[in-house]
């Protein structure tokens, strides 16, 4: 069956409508909104300087009234925003976060992620990313996603590559566990080239009947 996805009428602009952030699942994965029962877990997961200085929003040190906050805020949804706690399938347990955000300038939806150190090196970044990816491309009327990875982070800008983002160029950002900028690679995933992946892998085909 060949698929052909709308295109967007506006241009990766980042819709300020409030959008259904649908629960996620994958391989290994639940993708869902951040709940209470997180606080615990996101307190000692993200009070670790490699996590922190490796997002741009995240303070450092990490205290349990931070995990409420992005808890709270979370649950808002403002401007487009999806906010997903990333949860083992199997056991619920709690693995870190990913997020769908727009852009200061609302030109852009930009992804976010970070995963507990205790489970890097498995592929859950990598899995968390093409499912927001996926859920992005086929539900809002976006043409591209923005990524920003440290300079200093090979193992973001893996994940990022892996799922087809491509270099568009070396910005400083601020980075608040810093207090000052970092020089951060901007990648870029556009829906044409989301689309010729998945169609490559299979992912778009209907299910046999
Ligand atoms: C970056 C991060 C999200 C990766 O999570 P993860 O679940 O370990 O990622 P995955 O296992 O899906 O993929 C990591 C890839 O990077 C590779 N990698 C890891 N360390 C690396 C290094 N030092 N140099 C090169 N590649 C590296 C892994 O081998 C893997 O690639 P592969 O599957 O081809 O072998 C995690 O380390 C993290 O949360 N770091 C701190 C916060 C952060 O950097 N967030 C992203 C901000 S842009």
């Amino acid at each position: 069956m060949s698929a052909t996805l709308p295109l967007p009428d506006s241009a990766g602009q980042c819709s300020v409508d409030v959008f259904d952030c649908p629960v996620l699942l994958t391989e290994n994965l639940v993708l869902r909104a951040p709940h209470v029962e997180d606080i615990d877990a996101i307190t000692i997961l993200a009070n670790n300087p490699a996590v922190a200085t490796m997002v741009a929003r995240m303070p450092y040190p990490y205290g349990r009234s931070d995990a409420e906050t992005f808890v709270r805020t979370s649950a808002k949804r403002e401007n487009g925003n999806c906010v997903y706690a990333i949860t083992e399938a199997d056991s619920g347990r709690f693995l870190g976060c990913c997020a769908l955000q727009c852009a200061e300038d609302g030109n852009a939806t930009e992804l976010g992620y970070w995963v507990g150190e205790p489970f890097w090196g498995q592929g859950i970044a990598t899995q968390a990313v093409h499912a927001l990816v996926g859920m992005a491309f086929r539900t809002r009327d976006i043409d591209h996603i923005d990524a920003r990875v440290r300079v200093t982070n090979p193992a973001s800008r893996r994940v990022l590559q892996k799922s087809g983002f491509q270099f568009q160029g070396t910005e400083m950002v601020p980075v608040l566990a810093l207090r000052a900028a970092a020089s951060m690679e901007w990648f870029r995933l556009d829906r044409k080239t989301w689309f010729s992946l998945i169609s490559w892998s299979g992912e778009h085909r209907a299910p046999a009947a």
